[in-house]
């Protein structure tokens, strides 16, 4: 089976700073959630895309807790960066890759196979207020191109189905579509999978559902109750 899950906030090494993550109980004892929630769910044999946020580590010495605490979890395990993932240079998404062979897959610029299909993504990026507009263009733009070379990878070797995984929505809660979805449009994605928003006052920020042939599916922690998603 393929799974995927978002943003277990790992932070064993790294003490949290802001109130949302310090007071909220969306984030009291998650980690524990998000062990059981797996270890009910996923077998040795089966797959697991977790959808960015793994870890707050700023380098690989801060992560080491963190990333054992997913090894030790069953199956097979690729990632995504998100927001908070800074110990993962995009640039060098190549050396991770050879660091962490057998243990972690990292998906960026490149693409993994689930039988027929390929895992395509990136960390994607939706404009939340925060960002100066201008700012907010150039890292659309950004996260796009680094899609497209995904699709590209996966589309040289031959693949024609995909399915497309993002840490940020694909739209913001103003948008109806974006350049994301007009990606996974354009090569005939299957899903869109996607996770970054917490509290189910945010839950409805995307879109969820099908929408011009594609299902969009939000997997952030909280919002499965810290169960991994079946995707197929
Ligand atoms: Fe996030």
């Amino acid at each position: 089976m393929l799974y995927a899950i978002g943003d277990p906030h790992l932070h064993f090494s790294v003490p949290l700073s802001l109130p949302m993550e310090t007071s909220s109980p969306l984030w009291r004892d998650h980690e524990e959630r998000f062990r059981q929630g797996w270890l009910h769910t996923v077998t040795e044999e089966d797959t697991v895309v977790v959808c960015g946020d793994i870890s707050f580590g700023r380098n690989e010495t801060q992560c080491r807790r963190d990333f054992a605490f997913l090894a030790a979890l069953p199956g097979r395990k690729i990632l995504l960066r998100g927001n908070h993932d800074n110990y993962w240079d995009a640039k060098k998404t190549e050396k991770l890759n050879e660091r962490w062979k057998g243990t972690f897959s990292f998906l960026q610029n490149n693409h993994f196979s689930y039988g027929s299909v390929a895992l395509v993504g990136t960390k994607g990026y939706a404009w939340e207020g925060k960002d100066p507009p201008e700012h907010a263009e150039m890292l659309v733009a950004r996260e796009a191109e680094r899609l497209e070379l995904s699709f590209q990878s996966a589309a040289r070797e031959g693949f024609s189905r995909f399915i497309v995984f993002l840490h940020f929505p694909p739209t913001n809660y103003i948008q109806r579509t974006s350049v994301f979805c007009r990606m996974a449009e354009k090569w005939g994605a299957e899903q869109v999978i996607y996770a970054h928003c917490h509290g189910r006052q945010r839950f409805d920020d995307s879109i969820r559902g099908m929408y011009k042939g594609i299902r969009y599916t939000l997997v952030s922690g909280d919002c499965l109750n810290w169960r991994p998603f079946r995707v197929l």
